[in-house]
């Protein structure tokens, strides 16, 4: 059974930006995209780098360390076949950005 599990106010992650947080001991990136919020995992697939830092295209981060690509939908990486990160449902409530983990 999921946990729904608070990690912001909807006004900490402005349009365009995002924001690390810690839920249930997880390291987690969330994004807000055009007022769409996706939540993947922080740690890069391949070596850990942190995705919260990457360079966001489309629905599209970058990894700051060596430029692997994830969809922060799925948190499946495009540029390195097999390669994934979990990604997480975010629910937006009452001003809150919540994370099902
Ligand atoms: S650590 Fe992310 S691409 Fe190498």
């Amino acid at each position: 059974m999921p946990q729904k599990i608070k990690v912001a106010n909807v006004n900490e992650i402005p349009e365009g930006s995002s924001k690390i947080v810690e839920a249930a001991g997880k390291e987690i990136a969330v994004f807000n995209i055009k007022g769409k919020f996706f939540a993947i995992s922080n740690i890069c697939a391949h070596q850990g780098g942190s995705l919260g830092e990457g360079f966001v295209a489309g629905e599209t981060v970058t990894c700051p360390l060596h430029a692997w690509e994830y969809d922060l939908e799925t948190g499946e990486s495009q540029t390195q076949p097999g390669a994934k990160v979990p990604a997480y449902k975010v629910i937006v409530e009452n001003d809150g950005v919540f994370v099902e983990i």
